[in-house]
């Protein structure tokens, strides 16, 4: 559900229609709905209702300050994997207490920072890591709450470079292991052993693999709690996916699967939600700038391009894509919809049936909200696109367009020795 609609024939963001906002901001733009991402993580609260639990937005998948605040003000805490994403929270003001720092290559930089802020838990996910945990918390005479990340090995049944839960993959401590990890560790001073954590991957869309390791979970911390270690907080991580071109459980069936298994446990629930709280909540708007047919196919080449929004090239990921004025619509074509980047794999759709559009025409990129902006470069040396909130008949620029400047920004001309 979200807040992306047409009204008569004109699509909108809540009350402002795009074509405004591509008139007020140049095109390409992301745009965000406030309404929505509120929406979501309202649905996704009210799902796990009667659970002592604790929502970490995984940021990674959309981390304006602006959309962070609006998380934390509705008492979210964060899901970080990096000393940017740790600084972004302390940015806005965000929690410490409800940060928990994912990643399988923490810097001892990036650990002290985190203990430095008070975190609510490192997730570990390698002996040597916990060493290093150890190590850099005697070294600060601090205590470091952590959580072992398990891999609970099992197949998510989703695209493998979004798959994490499998025993082939770098993520997690393997279940095998886990009972010498816990041993060690608490043969480690300055640690705290607070909780337990697994994620199995990303764009699920099946509640069955959620079910699966939240039950391989729960047995573990049952067999910890015979070996005298008690857990405080089990973090299952996020995963759940969004409507693209399927159709995933909704969030209440999800969270069924996950309570099912740890009912008896009385521990509190961590979540890592990342794209069902902005997926949907996000579209990037784009311009037609040319039609172009060959002998063998038909080209919509828009001002968006791969550097924008990767996610076709890098996951073949759908994403609908829709006209911003149907008034007038074109007849129905297939058309392949690229961008102007040099490279076959910038391309947004292909062979995709749509209406053609006119030159100058306004598509939207929809379903772009995660894993979009925060992966754009400055490949071919595009400027990053700005990024606009609506909230209402509001329209916040929230991080606006790179500047040239900010495209070199950084470099050096060097005057080299060698001569030329
Ligand atoms: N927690 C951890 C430890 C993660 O690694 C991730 C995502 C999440 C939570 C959030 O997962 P979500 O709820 O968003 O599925 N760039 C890819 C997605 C990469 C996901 C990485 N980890 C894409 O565009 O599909």
């Amino acid at each position: 559900m979200n807040y992306f609609e047409y009204k008569n024939d004109q699509l909108h963001a809540e009350d402002v229609p795009l074509a405004d906002l591509a008139q007020r901001f140049g095109t390409p733009f992301y745009v965000y709905s406030a309404r929505t991402l509120r929406r979501h993580f309202r649905v996704f609260d009210d799902a796990l209702q009667g659970t002592d639990h604790l929502i970490c937005y995984a940021m990674k998948a959309l981390s304006n300050l602006s959309i962070l605040k609006l998380f934390a003000s509705m008492g979210a805490g964060f899901d970080i994997v990096s000393v940017g994403e740790l600084m972004r929270c302390l940015r806005i003001g965000a929690d410490p207490r409800k940060i928990v720092f994912s990643g399988v290559g923490k810097t001892d930089e990036e650990i002290a920072a985190a203990l430095e802020a008070g975190i609510l838990m490192i997730n570990v996910e390698s002996r040597p890591e916990l060493h290093h945990i150890s190590t850099v918390a005697g070294r600060m005479k601090r205590r470091a709450p952590v959580s072992l990340r398990v891999n609970p090995d099992l197949d998510p049944g989703t695209h493998p470079h979004i798959s994490t839960g499998h025993r082939d993959s770098k993520f997690g401590v393997p279940l095998s292991q886990v009972d010498e990890y816990y041993a060690e560790a608490k043969g480690l001073a300055n640690l705290d052993l607070v909780g337990l954590s697994t994620h199995i991957g990303s764009q699920i869309t099946d509640v069955a693999p959620f079910a699966e390791a939240g039950e391989k979970v729960a047995a573990i911390v049952k067999r910890l709690r015979t070996a005298a270690i008690a857990l405080k907080y089990l973090d299952l991580g996020g995963g759940l996916g969004i409507p693209y071109a399927e159709t995933p459980p909704p969030p209440a069936e999800y969270a069924a699967a996950l309570l099912k298994p740890l009912r008896e446990l009385s521990l509190k629930l961590i979540t890592e939600p990342g794209r069902v709280m902005a997926g949907n909540a996000g579209v990037l708007v784009t311009r037609v700038l040319y039609l172009k047919e060959t002998d063998v196919k038909r080209f919509i080449v828009i001002d968006g391009a791969m550097n924008d929004l990767i996610r076709p090239v890098l996951y073949e990921a759908y994403h609908n894509i829709l006209p911003v004025d149907r008034r007038k619509l074109g007849q129905t074509v297939t058309a392949d919809v690229v961008g102007p980047v040099c490279e076959s794999g910038d391309f947004f759709a292909r062979d995709r049936e749509l209406n053609q559009p006119r030159e100058g025409e306004l598509l939207a990129v929809m379903s772009a909200g995660a894993y979009g902006m925060v992966m754009a470069s400055n490949y071919n040396s595009r400027p990053r696109v700005p990024e606009i909130l609506v909230d209402g008949a509001e329209a916040y620029l929230i991080r606006e367009r790179d500047t040239f400047d900010d495209i070199i920004r950084g470099e050096h001309i060097v005057e080299l020795k060698g001569g030329s």
